[in-house]
């Protein structure tokens, strides 16, 4: 768990000062549980960034306001949360960050002339069909820049009781609360996923940064090759 401390981090939070409760709520918790500190540094500085699955979008404004050389776009299917995330990043004052949102169905992955710099998930792919994970990864290869990275950040399955912990907090919260949209509840490991980009073509480096955190949070970071 770890607060918003950085300038950027807070400047983020500040922003959703005045969605309503249940959203400050839910973000306040998103932030100090997820890893988005150590998440960011993993992006490029520069370029075109999409995020799939932006939810409410603080990860997305977090990075649009950490680098404004970055134009940041996060897509999600719940619409809801697209008009939240919309209404938040209203309040970026002029040049403060470059960031756009958009609601989007299921599976696509808008397409970019000369491609995305990344293309980045933050806690998305578990809600999905394995088939459907593989196809979504396989679409953000093709929409990739040439040298583009592709960053996953999931929770991994191991350590056992820690990876335990998370699953029954996301069943809450697409079962028994609601809070989250999709598919299929089916928890990758951060081997699942590395294979899944190897097999693409992709050269990969797959970490664990979970420092601090009570869940296993893990990312792969798969390049597109240059040519
Ligand atoms: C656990 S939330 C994570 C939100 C955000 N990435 C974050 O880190 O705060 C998962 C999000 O994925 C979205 N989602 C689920 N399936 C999706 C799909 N196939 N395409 C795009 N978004 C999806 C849900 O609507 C939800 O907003």
């Amino acid at each position: 768990m770890k607060a918003p401390k950085s300038p950027a981090a807070r400047r983020t939070m500040a922003l959703w000062s005045a969605a309503p409760r249940s959203s400050r709520l839910h973000t306040t918790i998103r932030w100090w549980s997820a890893p988005f500190t150590e998440l960011e540094l993993e992006v490029p500085l520069a370029g075109d960034v999409l995020e799939v699955g932006c939810g409410h979008g603080i990860f997305t404004v977090f990075l649009g306001i950490s680098s404004r050389a970055r134009r940041v776009v996060g897509i999600d299917i719940d619409s809801d949360k697209i008009a939240l995330a919309k209404s938040a990043a209203s309040g970026l004052r002029p040049g403060e960050a470059e960031v756009d949102f958009d609601v989007m169905p299921a599976g696509s992955i808008p397409a970019l002339e000369g491609g995305w710099r990344a293309i980045v998930f933050a806690d998305v792919l578990y809600l999905m069909h394995p088939e459907d994970r593989a196809a979504i990864l396989s679409a953000c290869f093709e929409a990739l820049a040439p040298g583009g990275l592709l960053i996953v950040k999931e929770v991994d399955t191991r350590p056992r009781m820690k990876a335990l912990l998370a699953q029954f907090q996301e069943i809450l919260s697409t079962r028994v609360f609601r809070i989250t949209r999709g598919s299929h509840l089916d928890f990758p490991s951060l081997t699942e996923l590395e294979s899944l980009m190897t097999e693409l073509g992709m050269s990969t480096i797959a970490k664990h940064i979970d420092h601090g955190y009570i869940h296993p949070h893990c990312v792969v970071i798969g390049t597109k090759p240059a040519s």
